[in-house]
């Protein structure tokens, strides 16, 4: 079988691609080349890529023993999460992280946290401007990083909720920051680790080390207290964990739960915010769909449509742009040969546009999730990616999206400041809208429908 044709770019010019219009790179490499096709970035293995749900099957198919997910990101997030991190295990190790943090992640497990993200919600909303432009992705942010502090890390304590609520998103900031993720990892590593280059403080590694023991001392100490006493009552992440043990009945070390509380933060924070920027970027251009969705929320109804919502912004603004693996062994996949040392990866916007699942993709119409059609659509449906590697927060990713989008409907009308739609641009590991989702806000008029669309 012949190698899968390739994007004949130097590798150089496909990353400046990449970064200037990630969606449309790949939507390029489909045109031109069909569902199976290379890109090259330079100092990576060649990387494969597949545009539908059939294919992308198959890729996450290898998640049984044929390729490894963990060694790809440990070179990009490795230093942000450390090294026992879900995100960068593999085989057995990851297995055991895994099983036992499945539980506390689990949709039954995270329902009950329902009623707090609410409140978390709108007490944020209380303090939004009125009848003046903001950037409602760093509103989301503060709401999905309130839930990884009092959900996932458990903190009560009000100073240290003040603490973190500072230092988190810098961290999160200066880990994102190009400096970070764009230095070679060699370079990086150094950087991080020699006790010289981190006296320099105008450096942003060092910076970024600065704030991050900050935060590693708040998080070793939640783990002391709750180890030294433990409330079987408790429902946050951190305190499941530290009860939690093993086959053979061992605990996850300090280090183990502190790089776990860190991907947990790193992949929960960010994503969640982003994907709530995008279903209102989406909802404000289609106003029939804000109204149906009013309608079922006004009526109290099952949320049958708000769950349909939910699912159409992240098909139709995916938030993470693939999910590749590193092949261990070759593969035989659409009439083609990848070897063994190449990157395979489902494109999720790819896969999320296909026509053949989707028809007239480009349109936000939450309907394809109901009725005729639902069937094909869901099964196609991948923004969490697939196969043992599935995202573990996505119950909790979905919860807090039907959760925030009701009380942000309930609390105010909103309008896009502007009326152009914002197009998808790579912030850090995310597909963001590119203006943050410009929206105004006014307050809501007692009950009625009356919708701003901006357009
Ligand atoms: C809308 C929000 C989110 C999206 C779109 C998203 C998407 C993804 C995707 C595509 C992957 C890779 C899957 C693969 O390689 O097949 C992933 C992995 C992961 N996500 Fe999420 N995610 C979201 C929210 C969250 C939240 C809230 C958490 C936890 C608090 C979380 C924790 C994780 C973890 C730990 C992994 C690694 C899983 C593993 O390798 O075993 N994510 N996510």
């Amino acid at each position: 079988m012949p190698a899968p044709p390739a994007v004949r770019l130097p590798p150089p010019l496909q990353v400046a691609w990449l970064v200037k219009d990630p969606v449309g790179f790949y939507e390029a490499g489909r045109r031109r080349h069909g569902p199976v096709f290379q890109v090259r970035y330079p100092g990576l293995p060649p990387e494969v890529v597949v545009a539908t749900a059939g294919l992308a099957e198959q890729v996450f198919a290898t998640d049984a023993g044929a390729s490894r997910a963990g060694e790809i990101r440990r070179a990009f997030v490795g230093p942000l999460v450390g090294e026992r991190s879900l995100l960068c295990l593999d085989r057995e190790p990851w297995w055991r992280h895994r099983r036992l943090i499945n539980p506390a992640l689990h949709g039954r497990a995270v329902a009950g946290w329902r009623d707090r993200i609410a409140a978390i919600a709108a007490a944020e909303i209380a303090g939004w401007p009125l009848g003046a432009p903001f950037a409602l992705r760093d509103r989301m942010e503060r709401i999905t990083l309130e839930v990884i502090m009092r959900m996932v890390f458990g903190v009560r304590d009000a100073g240290r909720l003040r603490a973190l609520r500072a230092l988190l998103p810098r961290l999160v900031a200066l880990g994102g920051s190009a400096a970070l993720l764009r230095l070679p990892p060699r370079l990086r590593d150094r950087a991080l680790t020699s006790p010289a280059l981190l006296r320099a403080g105008a450096l942003p590694t060092t910076r970024y080390v600065r704030v991050r023991d900050e935060v590693d001392a708040i998080l070793y100490d939640e783990i002391a207290r709750r180890r030294g006493a433990p409330d079987p009552d408790a429902a946050d992440v951190l305190s499941h964990l530290v009860a939690a043990r093993d086959e053979d009945g061992a605990p996850l070390t300090d280090q183990e739960l502190r790089d776990e509380l860190m991907t947990l933060l790193q992949a929960g924070h960010e994503t969640t915010a982003t994907a709530l920027a995008w279903t209102f970027e989406r909802l404000l251009r289609n106003p029939d769909a804000l109204r149906r969705l009013r309608t079922e929320l006004a009526a109290g109804e099952g949320g049958e449509y708000l769950q349909a919502v939910v699912k159409e912004a992240l098909r139709a603004r995916p938030v993470v742009l693939g999910a590749p693996r590193l092949l261990d062994e070759p593969v035989r996949i659409g009439g083609y040969d990848v070897p063994a040392g190449h990157y395979l990866s489902a494109s999720i916007p790819l896969v999320l546009s296909d026509p053949a699942a989707y028809p007239e993709p480009w349109e936000f119409r939450p309907e394809r999730f109901l009725g005729p059609g639902a069937d094909l659509a869901n099964r196609s449906w991948i923004p969490f990616g697939g196969g043992h590697r599935y995202c573990a927060g996505a119950q909790l990713a979905q919860l807090e999206l039907r959760v925030v989008i009701t009380e942000v409907l309930r609390a105010v009308d909103l309008a896009p400041a502007r009326p152009a739609p914002e197009r998808p641009r790579l912030k850090n590991v995310t597909l963001a809208p590119s203006a943050s989702t410009q929206v105004v806000a006014y307050a809501r008029t007692s009950g009625d429908h009356v919708i701003a669309t901006g357009r």
